[in-house]
């Protein structure tokens, strides 16, 4: 049986995937935890537990004592955040994925998720149909990170036969829990903003083109990855996952279908030069083949759900 170990339940990510991996496991059989409050239906449905992935001993303790034989480690600062504390963003990013790659080793907690980001790659790496092979020369701290993180990985894998899975996520758009810090969450903050005040300022140019994924395709996209046959897996670095790709207008024209009168300004900020430095779009051919990816959601019907279930949300808390 399955016991699994979210870190990171409260974040933008985790608080969804708790909640889909409580429906296939059985509620008492993943436990959450974070540093912070998670939101009620994670507190509702399940275990929850204040754990700090930074500090060693008290995980291996938490792994041992609750049998832990998985770990979804989602726990990270993400690009535009890390740019301000750059030496600190390292550490916690790399300090937590060290944590749990050990645990995997003392524990048996042996089969491991963590995220990886399109963000790994760079400007001098081919932006368009970017490959899941190709020149990686990221030039921001998190990107740096997150290859560094791949590379670790993939060596525990090969060295300490840990069961390490990743995917190198686009940017997710969710309406449950916002990001934070991100270079793609404009696209979330713009439906947000929509609903308001039916205007946006936009912190990117109109025609900057980034990957994109909505949050349903990938947790359905993590939950395969991590139910696959180990034998299909060619890759234990992280795979590609491409989603959609669409620029600020792209967006803008799309929320328009629903409110005519919506308006959208721009003023670049320092993300810019990130999202510049980032693949406009994702060739995830490897996944396909591998492991059966597969997503559903185009930028219509994403807009659709995000303009309804952030109405809704935003009227509930009037
Ligand atoms: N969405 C992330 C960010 O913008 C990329 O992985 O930081």
């Amino acid at each position: 049986m399955e016991r699994i170990l979210v870190i990171g339940c409260s974040g933008q990510i985790g608080s969804e995937l708790t909640l889909a991996l409580r429906k296939i496991y059985g509620n008492k059989n993943v436990f959450a935890t974070d540093i912070k409050q998670p939101p009620a239906d994670i507190l509702e449905t399940g275990p929850f537990y204040l754990l700090d992935v930074l500090d060693y001993n008290n995980l291996l303790h938490f792994a041992v004592r609750f049998k832990i034989t998985q770990v979804y480690n989602l726990a990270a600062v993400l690009s535009g955040n890390a740019e301000k504390i750059p030496q600190q963003a390292w550490d916690i990013n790399m300090r937590a994925l060290m944590n749990t790659l050990e645990l995997a080793r003392d524990s048996d907690a042996k089969k491991l998720f963590w995220p990886s980001s399109i963000a790994v790659f760079g400007p001098t790496t081919p932006r368009h149909n970017t490959p899941q092979l190709t020149v990686m020369e990221p030039n921001t701290v998190y990107g740096i990170s997150k290859l560094a993180g791949e590379r670790w990985g993939e060596y525990y894998h090969k060295r300490y036969g840990v069961d390490f899975r990743s995917l190198r996520y686009p940017g997710l758009i969710s309406y449950k829990t916002e990001a934070g810090g991100g270079t793609t969450d404009y696209a979330v903050e713009i439906y947000y903003e929509a609903i308001r005040n039916n205007r946006y300022n936009c912190f990117l140019r109109e025609d900057t083109a980034l990957p994109m994924m909505f949050m349903d395709d990938a947790i359905n996209a993590t939950i395969k990855l991590m139910d696959a046959d180990p034998a299909k897996l060619s890759l234990r670095s992280s795979y590609n996952v491409g989603g959609m790709s669409f620029t600020p207008r792209d967006v803008a024209n799309a929320i328009r279908k629903h409110r005519p009168g919506f308006e959208i300004t721009y003023e670049p900020d320092f993300r810019q030069a990130i999202a510049d430095s980032w693949p406009a779009s994702i060739d995830d051919s490897v996944a396909r083949a591998d492991w059966g990816l597969s997503d559903s959601f185009n930028l219509d019907s994403m807009t659709e759900v995000m303009l309804r279930e952030i109405g809704k949300k935003l009227s509930n808390q009037e």
